[in-house]
């Protein structure tokens, strides 16, 4: 697009899922002040992640994003952010077993608050008030006070997000991560579940090998990569406003980059072409993710793939298909056709959660085994199309919730009302995310042993 771009560009196009502030001066001045803070992530570190990414978009690694549908103010704390970071890690220790591959970790967390909703209210027993949209625009809490959009609740997710990231850069970095403790990241409600006996296992085999390694010298003391991770943050660059304010021009490269997380991304309901969404990504230089659901054609895929990508940079971009399990073979082939054909590089992600909601009980829930089909089917297709199935994006949390059904403690419709705590869509609980990660372990490795087949019977 030849127009010239500036954090505000998107101000002057179309914009869908905007709150109703009923204070313009107060948004104003909270966005001034947020203008002021420090950036919370750096442009080298979204440029590491691009970096990292493109191995994925050229098929050597594989990236696991995750975390909160929406982090809320509440359930801020040390412990929430802990058990979330040990589930993630023991997830990217079985699917890097599975795949051979590096994994990309990409939490959505530290800045996830907004959410886009189906209807601007919401209406009980009578009462009709404007829908949640995220605790960095109002309450949760069915009154006319809380869910009035609140500009003060921007600086409170900031800071937030600016404590989570200090706890996550410790984790990562401080020696939590690393691998000598691959047995300590067991959850306790975990450790009496059949992914317990799969997940020691494997432990075991790592131990094994860090004893083998230490014994011919190589030490997580002396080897960085033993003892630390790299650990990315992301969230949906819904709420523009304070996106704009948390957009820096990196003094290195001249750059605009969104400081306000590593990467960002399009939800499926604000991914307009001609729109403010759109308009403000494609002038940030971070990784961006671009949800694709089943409205979206093929030209309209590449026409935004032109926008967001035009120089066709490997890891900038990622589509992140959310199809629904019986949908997905209908609409993820052509999409990945139409961008082979016009030789874009791109990493294919699959998010089998949101085409996948359901109402049971009057608990909106996700069918565990629905939502392992449309990860199989995701594998499927990429093996048939010869394409690499780069990543999966899910909504999971560490704590021992009842919000999915199914899964090997098979969570029943009647169980939803046990420990459903979600502040929007449900969440995988720590069995669960397991249970999905050694699936996917298990068709990385089955598509490795078919390649290495091709190539021993050419
Ligand atoms: C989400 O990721 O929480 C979300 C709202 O997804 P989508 O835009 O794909 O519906
Ligand atoms: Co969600």
């Amino acid at each position: 697009m030849a127009q010239t771009w500036n954090p505000g560009s998107w101000r002057d196009k179309p914009i869908l899922q905007v709150p109703a502030y009923p204070d313009a001066d107060a948004l104003r001045t909270a966005e001034a002040r947020l203008a002021s803070f420090p950036p919370l992530v750096f442009a080298g570190e979204a440029r590491k992640l691009k970096a990292s990414l493109a191995r994925v978009a050229e098929g050597e690694a594989f990236l696991l994003q995750g975390g909160d549908c929406a982090e809320s103010f509440a359930e801020h704390g040390a412990d929430n952010i802990r058990d979330f970071f040990r589930v993630f890690l023991q997830m990217a220790v079985v699917l890097t077993f599975g795949a051979q591959q590096p994994v990309v970790k990409v939490g959505r967390i530290a800045g996830q608050f907004a959410k886009p909703r189906s209807s601007d209210n919401e209406t009980k027993d009578g009462v009709t008030l404007p829908s949640y949209r995220g605790d960095i625009i109002n309450g949760i809490e069915f009154d006319e006070a809380s869910r009035i959009p609140n500009p003060e609740r921007q600086i409170m997710a900031y800071r937030q997000s600016a404590a989570t990231l200090n706890l996550l850069r410790a984790f990562a970095q401080g020696g939590y991560a690393n691998l000598d403790n691959v047995h300590q990241w067991m959850l306790g409600f975990v450790k009496d579940s059949p992914q317990a006996e799969r997940y020691r296992k494997l432990a075991d085999r790592i131990s094994e090998t860090m004893d083998f390694m230490k014994a011919i010298g190589i030490e997580s003391e002396s080897h960085p990569s033993l003892r630390e991770t790299d650990f990315f943050t992301s969230h949906e660059a819904l709420l523009l406003g304070y996106e704009e304010a948390m957009t820096r021009v990196d003094s290195t490269s001249g750059d605009w980059y969104a400081t306000s997380g590593h990467m960002i991304w399009i939800g499926d309901r604000t991914r307009q072409a001609d729109h403010a969404h759109l308009e403000y990504c494609r002038g940030i230089k971070n990784p961006i993710g671009l949800k694709c659901g089943p409205s979206l054609q093929p030209d309209d895929l590449l026409g935004l793939i032109d926008l967001l990508n035009p120089a066709n940079e490997p890891g900038r971009l990622t589509l992140i298909a959310r199809f629904g399990h019986d949908k997905v073979a209908d609409h993820l082939p052509k999409l990945i056709r139409a961008v082979e054909k016009e030789g874009r590089k791109v990493v294919w992600s699959c998010d089998p959660m949101h085409g996948n909601t359901i109402t049971l009980n009057n608990y909106k829930t996700r069918p565990f085994e629905r939502v392992l089909s449309e990860v199989e089917s995701f594998f499927q297709i990429h093996r048939a199309e010869g394409t690499h199935p780069g990543g999966i994006h899910i909504e999971m949390t560490g704590k021992n919730v009842t919000e999915c059904t199914g899964g090997a403690r098979a969570v029943s419709a009647e169980d939803l009302s046990d420990r459903y705590h979600t502040h929007c869509d449900p969440r995988l609980n720590a069995d669960q995310a397991l249970e999905l990660a050694f699936l996917v372990a298990e068709r990385m490795k089955g598509g490795r042993d078919d390649q290495t087949k091709k190539a021993v019977n050419g």
